[in-house]
């Protein structure tokens, strides 16, 4: 393993490529990322580096977002199969019969979607900025799409604005049942449980703090308390343990696994930045279109760094 962290750090040298790595990736991938973080911290960095080449370690969409923000760059995906369960629930169709039912009502996208359906959203949010986002818009009634349990979490948090959600949904979260938490928290008494706000809007409710990859990993960082449970990809457990040896860390289930997200190996990261495969492109038009999306969001939104 050591020899092919060296031979991908001589080929980002050689080539001028920077990696960005979602925090639930394989942990190794970290030791040839230059920033490992949430979506929004990623799109963050994606927009303002001076890397010829961004290779992105994570999924489709987000590799698409970093094309769109520079159109001039080689964006490359190490790993073609590795998608989004919950991006692909709603199309531009679908998008489009969505709004016909609500005229006139601004359209927040979450981040996980397709380049398309940012295309005809009015702005775009992350996990860590969705409150923040919805609450700059000013208007009594808005549409979410695709995640109803992030839209449901929004609306609850602000509670003056009614969030119409699509009917999408992260498969990993959206599986955290009311009596995971239950039997969690009997086996662990007293102990703080932070979920992230893909998980169910009876799962939030019974979290002692709901954020983002980064907001979790904040809120360990500082408390000081010694053990947590946590509702979330495992990917985020893995990098508490490496980060705190000194705490304890109990992932809410078994197997909380996203499996799209694990597909990228550092063997495929070596492979993708020696044959500069598999670059992803997007349509002017389109990219265009999603860019002023994102750009949006971009401009009222703060980041969520991790590395
Ligand atoms: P964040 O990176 O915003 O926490 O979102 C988690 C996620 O599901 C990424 O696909
Ligand atoms: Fe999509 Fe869920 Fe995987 Fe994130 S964890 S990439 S939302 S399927």
């Amino acid at each position: 393993m050591k020899e092919l962290i060296e031979k991908i750090n001589k080929l980002k040298k050689e080539k001028n490529a920077v990696v960005l790595a979602h925090c639930y990736q394989n942990a190794e991938i970290d030791e040839v990322a230059d920033f490992v973080g949430d979506s929004l911290y990623l799109s963050r960095m994606a927009a303002k580096t001076n890397a010829d080449i961004i290779l992105f370690a994570g999924v489709y969409f987000m590799a698409q977002t970093a094309k769109i923000l520079c159109p001039d760059k080689k964006v490359l995906l190490p790993n073609m199969d590795a998608g989004c369960e919950m991006a692909d629930m709603i199309n531009l169709q679908q998008l489009r019969n969505f709004k016909i039912k609500y005229p006139n009502t601004p359209v927040v996208c979450y981040i996980n979607s397709t380049a398309e359906v940012k295309s005809e959203c009015d702005i775009c949010c992350t996990s860590s900025n969705a409150v923040q986002i919805v609450e700059s818009i000013n208007a009594p009634q808005i549409l979410f799409v695709p995640d109803k349990n992030l839209g449901r979490w929004v609306e609850k948090q602000l509670g003056n604005v009614e969030v119409i959600t699509y009917d999408g949904y992260c498969p990993i979260h959206h599986n955290i049942s009311v009596e995971d938490v239950l039997n969690i928290k009997k086996e662990n008494p007293n102990v703080k449980l932070l979920a992230h706000p893909e998980c169910t809007e009876e799962v939030s409710s019974l979290a002692d703090f709901v954020g983002s990859t980064t907001g979790i990993m904040n809120f360990v960082k500082n408390s000081t308390d010694k053990k947590f449970i946590i509702a979330t990809e495992k990917g985020v457990v893995d990098r508490l343990k490496r980060d705190y040896p000194q705490k304890e860390f109990v992932l809410i289930k078994e197997n909380l696994i996203c499996e799209s997200m694990k597909l990228n190996t550092l063997q495929d990261i070596y492979t993708s930045l020696k044959n500069e495969t598999f670059e992803i492109n997007v349509n002017k038009d389109i990219s265009q279109k999603a860019l002023k999306c994102i750009e949006r969001m971009l401009d009222v939104s703060k980041t969520g760094a991790v590395k």
